[in-house]
């Protein structure tokens, strides 16, 4: 299969492609994700064949507005109303009763669905007119990093979908913060640049952190120890002054900046963030056969990036 570069104001033609079944890679403003129509059976099994995606692992639905997410759950408890007043559109997804409409291999055999409203405006545009909720993961292979650029996306996917929608690279840099509100209560699946203090803040009570001990079963495969992780073995720790042969070495300071053999990460989470999976991925395309990473900072706002730092260096 010949996989179509399309440019972002070629949103008609990725339209057309995603009504007729096809497999569409799009920007968002985290990472990039691969589309498919979300009421289609057939369109989302081929996402999980071009992934190589367990079938276990659920699928995230992406719609224009809140209106069309209400559509699709079964239950939009008070918190719901509230968190997507406040972070949609935004890198924010709502896990919650699903209702019909979504074809079964989204929901990964599970009665939940997650949904988001994607704040990229080629996102937003394709939604609307495609006229399809687009249930769509990070457009990445299995097992390899999330891309923030249609480059990556062709890195792992090209020949396998339809095409890759150009929109450059991504904003936020990591995935969406994943809440479950579907138990009745609130807490974060998975940590993004939306924290859970953001959400304590806007709902007025401690949100958990299933990413900080949770003992219930895993809900979110993103919470496996081994995740997000680039192709050869990276470590944290304190960085020597010389270059060490074979070795690819990440510091953090003032600006971002990129080597051959080294890079610098901007040293606030957020700039961390935007930037951590597109050096990961110059690491492993330097040639080097394993990366150093100096410890990261830590404080507010670090857990996000934390948590794909702690997961990204877990051994194989
Ligand atoms: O930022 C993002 O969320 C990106 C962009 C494309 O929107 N998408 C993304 O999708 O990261 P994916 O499939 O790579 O990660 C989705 C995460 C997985 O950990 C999945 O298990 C979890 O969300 N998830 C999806 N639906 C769920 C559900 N119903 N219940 C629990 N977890 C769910
Ligand atoms: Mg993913």
């Amino acid at each position: 299969m010949r996989t179509e570069r399309l440019a972002a104001g070629d949103i008609g033609r990725a339209a057309e492609l995603l009504r007729a079944g096809r497999l569409v890679a799009f920007p968002t403003e985290t990472v990039y994700g691969l589309g498919a129509d979300a009421t289609s059976e057939a369109a989302v099994l081929g996402i999980y064949t071009a992934k190589g995606r367990p079938s276990t692992n659920p699928l995230i639905v992406h719609v224009p507005d809140a209106d069309e997410a209400r559509r699709y759950a079964a239950t939009w408890p008070a918190e719901a109303e509230r968190l997507a007043d406040v972070f949609w559109p935004g890198p924010l997804t709502l896990v919650l009763p699903v209702a019909h409409g979504i074809a079964a291999p989204v929901l990964a055999g599970g009665d939940t669905v997650g949904l988001r409203v994607p704040a990229h405006p080629v996102a937003a545009e394709l939604l609307r007119a495609c006229r399809l909720p687009l249930a769509a993961p990070s457009a990445n292979r299995s097992n390899s990093l999330s891309p923030t650029s249609a480059e990556a996306v062709l890195d792992t996917l090209d020949g396998r979908i339809a095409a890759v929608l150009d929109g450059g690279h991504c904003e936020v840099g990591i995935e969406s913060t994943v809440v479950d509100l579907a138990g009745g209560g609130c807490r974060v699946l998975r940590p993004g640049r939306i924290s859970a203090a953001d959400l304590s803040e806007v709902l007025g009570r401690p949100v958990a952190s299933a990413a900080h001990g949770h003992a219930g079963p895993i809900r979110s495969p993103g919470q496996f120890p081994r995740h997000y992780a680039p192709a050869i073995p990276m470590s944290l720790g304190s960085v020597p002054e010389q270059l060490v042969p074979g070795q690819f070495v990440i510091r953090f300071g003032a600006q971002v900046q990129w080597e051959e053999r080294e890079a610098i990460l901007p040293s606030d989470p957020e700039g961390c963030a935007r930037y951590l999976y597109l050096t990961l991925r110059a690491a492993e395309k330097s040639g080097a056969s394993s990366i150093l990473m100096q410890n990261p900072p830590s404080g507010p706002g670090w857990e996000a990036v934390l948590d794909r730092v702690r997961r990204a260096t877990q051994p194989a």
